[in-house]
């Protein structure tokens, strides 16, 4: 759906958080639930377990969302976390729960991860008949269903072949590494050594059917600026940011992050200008930029008027999306600014070529045979988290064979 924005000479065109469009997604991932197959009746051999930050589903969850991020030591350090990180939680849930309620009352990551993991194990039983039937699990962070949840129920299913799968394509240590610390405590904790075989797709920012999917989308909207701007437009590729002293220790993603730009700008050809952007900065602290409001402003004040935005590094729409990209930057900020034409690329969610990539990641994995990539066993140099060591010897050690 398109709101249209501003008076004439200055036409603000977006395209994004429509909640009619969630709702007719929501029903197709209903009928998708539906069919007989349902991985509810799967015995499964082996099991994925999609692993994610997730996010609240309505807004009575905002707050132990908030509460268990700011308690999560891998993602940032806080003086006496314990007290300190609840206090933040509550104080900011209600601006939060604001922001959610703007784009329908939830996020809408759950939703769109049991689609693409339907899909994916749906062709992965075609691709790899002796690893099959596969399962997916949903491992979040911070919401149900936690990460610590569906490593038990798929113990409970029997799942002999365990492959915990990031959802994150490009790594840092305080997205897909805790999530893996988190899977190396349960076991720890538990004093107990996995019944499961464990391996882990760590990182995929360069995948082709990924890098396809970026290009298509972005190729989609482009074709939506007018035709006599199209030539204009210039490309920001929005990540979120991460604060300086986590770049500073040697955290791999903002490299791998334009790893991935730079993969998607050469299958477009290199079709128009663009640049890697970072958004989502809060805090006084220093952040990885320049940051996506501040290039807006500035492209704007230099008469570069029409602007793609394309989020790069998260696969599904999420509050960064929704609310960030589409409401602050697309709606205010870009009103403020005179932009002309401002779009956002449409996130991956259900399209059906990126669950061919989730699919292709998991069969080349499990031929591999290999329990994680030769990158993950590099501690960041800066590293004083001895968790980090401890998760990266659990699985480069896992018995595979
Ligand atoms: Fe990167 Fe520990 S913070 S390995």
């Amino acid at each position: 759906m398109m709101a249209v924005f501003g008076s004439a000479g200055r036409l603000i065109q977006f395209a994004r958080s429509s909640v009619s469009l969630s709702v007719r997604r929501r029903s197709t991932a209903a009928a998708f639930a539906q069919t007989p197959d349902t991985q509810e009746n799967r015995k499964p051999k082996t099991g994925i377990l999609m692993l994610n930050m997730g996010g609240p589903e309505k807004l009575s969850d905002v707050h132990d969302f908030l509460r268990r991020l700011f308690l999560d030591t891998d993602l940032m350090k806080l003086p006496v976390q314990s007290k300190l990180g609840p206090l933040i939680a509550k104080r900011r849930t209600p601006k939060i729960q604001e922001q959610y309620s703007k784009i329908g009352g939830g996020s809408p990551i759950k939703h769109w991860t049991s689609m693409q993991g339907e899909g994916m194990v749906k062709l992965l039983d075609d691709m790899s008949p002796e690893t099959a039937p596969h399962k997916f699990y949903i491992g979040f962070r911070y919401v149900q269903p936690l990460t610590e949840e569906a490593i038990e129920e798929m113990e409970k299913d029997g799942v002999e072949r365990a492959v915990a799968f990031t959802q994150y394509p490009q790594y840092s240590c305080s997205t897909t590494g805790s999530s893996l610390n988190a899977i190396y405590r349960y076991y720890s904790n538990r004093g107990d050594r996995p019944k499961m075989r464990w391996s882990v797709i760590d990182r995929w920012p360069t995948h082709p059917l990924l890098v396809e999917c970026f290009a298509e989308h972005v190729k989609n909207e482009l074709l939506k600026f007018p035709e006599e701007k199209r030539d204009d437009v210039v490309i920001l590729f929005s990540a979120h940011s991460l604060p300086m002293a986590v770049v500073n220790r040697g955290d791999p993603y903002p490299q791998e992050v334009g790893a991935t730009v730079q993969r998607v700008m050469e299958r477009l050809g290199h079709c128009n200008p663009y640049r890697l952007v970072w958004q989502s900065r809060v805090g006084p602290m220093q952040w990885l930029g320049p940051q996506t409001d501040d290039v807006i402003k500035g492209l704007c004040e230099r008469g570069k008027k029409n602007i793609l935005l394309v989020p790069i590094a998260f696969t599904s729409d999420h509050i960064e999306t929704l609310h960030e990209l589409d409401i602050e930057y697309g709606q205010v900020l870009g009103e403020e600014c005179g932009v002309e034409n401002i779009r956002r690329a449409e996130s991956l969610n259900g399209n059906p070529l990126f669950m061919q990539a989730l699919a292709d990641l998991v069969n080349s994995h499990l031929k591999s045979n290999m329990p994680c990539s030769r990158q993950l066993t590099l501690r960041c140099p800066m590293c004083t988290n001895p968790t980090c060591g401890e998760t990266k010897a659990f699985f480069a050690n896992q018995p595979l064979s």
